[in-house]
């Protein structure tokens, strides 16, 4: 009887307790927001507050981004990430870098665990209900990559009817090979580095990839080549991603983008990341 009310004594302070700590939590909240500019994105306010712009990406993507040992050191280097370190110097604020698998983007910005995604992600009208998209800063187009020793055998969409032909998950290379070549079998994989492995050792029989990715794998590994296939949905642009309700934030990245522009850096970072890549 004792024991049991104990028990239920102290089950009852957890709750308690965990109120207690709920309700400062929202209490603290509530105070920033409230001495904080009230126009300002809860992105925005963290960002400023932290002193740093977390950004997410999917260093698997070169030139895009990509792990280099630089003087025995590894980093994650690239254009998107020159572009972020632009978008970072006008905020004011220093760049963080997380590195994760592509289809675990979107979640990290939701969830406040990155304030920016640039990753070659395209803004497509499906995500764009869900994240804010800044303008696009580069755009890209298509290509399928195959084994060397398949370039004559694989010319067009038709040739890979019944073939294994792999894509990164969460990507819109999923949705272009359901709906560009029929009778293929997609295989989804998490990372660039995986599907080229896969091609290799004949696990999958065809790549689908933006041109600038299928260039640098192509370059490093003889055994592959960019297929003479056109695939119809050629286009796929690059734009930072946000949390849904930061237009303050997407404001000001979409300046640094102009700026960008206008100076022609993006191509700049283009030539130098091709030039990263081993
Ligand atoms: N542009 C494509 C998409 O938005 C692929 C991007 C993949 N990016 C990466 N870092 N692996 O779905």
């Amino acid at each position: 009887m004792l024991k049991k009310s104990l028990k239920k004594f102290i089950a009852m302070s957890l709750v308690v307790g965990s109120m207690v700590t709920f309700a400062a939590c929202g209490s603290q909240s509530t105070s920033t927001s409230g001495s904080g500019d009230k126009s300002q994105s809860a992105s925005m306010e963290r960002i400023k507050k932290n002193g740093k712009l977390v950004l997410g990406t999917s260093a698997d993507y070169p030139p895009y981004e990509f792990h280099k040992s630089i003087n025995g050191k590894d980093e994650i280097v690239g254009f998107d990430i020159e572009v972020a370190k632009e978008i970072a110097k006008d905020l004011g604020v220093k760049l963080e870098v997380k590195d994760m698998k592509f289809d675990g983007l979107l979640a990290a910005l939701d969830q406040g665990n990155v304030d920016i995604v640039v990753a070659g992600m395209t803004p497509t009208p499906e995500r764009e209900k869900n994240v804010d998209f800044s303008n696009v800063y580069y755009q890209a187009v298509q290509t399928i990559v195959v084994r060397a020793s398949d370039k004559d055998k694989i010319k067009s969409t038709d040739d890979l009817k019944g073939k294994k032909i792999g894509v990164q998950k969460g990507a819109i290379q999923e949705q272009i090979a359901q709906k560009q070549v029929s009778g293929a079998q997609p295989v989804a994989l998490g990372k660039i580095s995986d599907l080229m492995l896969a091609l290799k050792s004949n696990r999958v029989d065809a790549v689908i990839v933006e041109l600038p990715v299928a260039t640098s794998n192509v370059n490093a590994n003889k055994d592959l080549v960019i297929s003479d296939i056109k695939l119809q949905t050629e286009e796929a642009g690059s734009a930072a991603a946000f949390k849904k309700g930061s237009s303050d934030l997407v404001k000001e990245v979409n300046k640094t983008l102009d700026r960008l522009k206008a100076e022609k850096s993006v191509d700049k970072f283009v030539t130098d990341a091709n030039n990263l890549v081993e």
